[in-house]
């Protein structure tokens, strides 16, 4: 039995992840697992309510579960910053989730904005590193709100956690049936610290004779993925460039709707979520597209080792999308939230496993469908 703690966050993340969580339903009555949930109130309106962003023993909490799955975090009510930094930052960082992983690929064809590119021809996994960088908040203000402000931020890279984050790299990138090639992303001309990732990109690359070793620019990086996506394989790159490239990515693959992402520890609880943001404005409208959630879910149960029903819901997205049953990725599919999430859940063939059956109320046998 799976132990999953949610957290719905604020704008469309209930929604969508009740979606998600639906799906996991369906599957789990497929494929023979089982799983229970925990629910989290964390988000705005918790906030607002209760003054506190998140207390100090919610870490403590969700050490002792197998999985977080998370909608998105974000209100315009409250402090730029002050949810996202006190709740996803501080899982991350807490739970010391070293990797995000962020598949960017495209499903079908029609959806890429780039001309005659096909699913061939995007398929990238980027790992990007999730618990360093300026993403630390070392810096602060000086003289604020006067002419003489000085505001800093230090970009803190260390050499234990870039190590690694590029090993996971590596062997992320052996196990997949691609190209065996690993792209460094970074930006080492004009960021000295920068050179700690190159040495020991290059260190550990001696390890991996099997794998080609790449080196890109970050800005550079940008100008391939929209030319020549297909000239990546998997690329390994820091906190803040791995932020941009990934919303960059989610592009390519038809928008926001789609992109899914992981923030792993191996072997330890981890925590899935959407790459898109709350979208303050679509809440409770059931408009909001699911499937980056439904994605992050799938994702989550491979790292639960789930994986013939972590595939199957891939194989259902794909199946979805290139026959247009589900035509686009945004608000404008014609398509609910739930109408989406409806869709996966009959594409994953367990209609009725998942629409009977109430939140962890009947077990099934772990190998009974295998
Ligand atoms: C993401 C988000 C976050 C980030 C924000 C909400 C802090 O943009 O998960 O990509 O920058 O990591
Ligand atoms: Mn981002």
């Amino acid at each position: 039995m799976h132990k999953i703690g949610v957290l719905g966050g604020d704008g469309i993340g209930p929604e969508v992840v009740r979606e998600g969580i639906k799906v996991l339903r369906a599957a789990a009555g497929r494929f023979g697992f089982d799983f229970s949930t925990v629910d989290y109130p964390y988000g705005a309106d918790h906030y607002l309510a209760t003054k506190e962003v998140m207390p100090k023993n919610a870490l403590d909490d969700f050490r002792k579960l197998d999985a977080i799955f998370l909608g998105a975090i974000g209100d315009p009510r409250i402090e730029t910053g002050l949810l996202e930094r006190g709740i996803v930052g501080a899982i991350r960082f807490g739970l010391d989730l070293y990797v995000n992983l962020r598949p960017i690929r495209l499903y079908a064809e029609h959806l890429c904005p780039l001309k005659g590119k096909t699913p061939k021809d995007l398929d990238i996994l980027v790992i990007r590193e999730n618990t360093e960088d300026v993403y630390v908040n070392i810096g602060g203000f000086l003289k604020k709100g006067t002419p003489d402000e000085v505001a800093s931020a230090e970009m803190i890279y260390t050499r234990k956690g870039v190590e690694r984050v590029i090993r996971y790299a590596f062997e992320a990138c052996r196990a997949r049936d691609k190209a065996k090639k690993l792209t460094l992303v970074d930006k080492a001309n004009a960021i000295a610290a920068h050179d700690l990732w190159r040495r020991t990109f290059d260190e550990v690359g001696r390890e991996y004779p099997d794998i080609t070793l790449d080196r890109a620019y970050v800005d550079a990086t940008c100008m391939w993925m929209v030319k020549n996506p297909e000239s990546f394989d998997t690329i390994v790159t820091t906190n803040m460039f791995g932020d941009i490239i990934t919303d960059l990515g989610a592009m390519l693959q038809g928008g926001l709707g789609i992109a899914a992402g992981g923030n792993i520890h191996p072997g330890k609880v981890s925590m899935f979520e959407p790459i898109h943001g709350s979208a303050p404005k679509y809440r409770g409208k059931n408009v909001a597209n699911p499937l980056a959630a439904i994605g992050a879910g799938g994702m989550m149960l491979e790292h639960l080792g789930e994986r013939e029903a972590a595939q199957a819901i891939d194989d259902a997205i794909a199946r979805l999308l290139t026959s247009k049953e589900i035509p686009s990725l945004g608000t404008d599919s014609g398509l609910s939230t739930t109408g989406i999430g409806d869709r996966v859940v009959a594409a994953l063939g367990g209609k009725a496993a998942g629409a009977a059956r109430k939140r962890g109320s009947r077990k099934v046998q772990a190998s009974s469908n295998r």
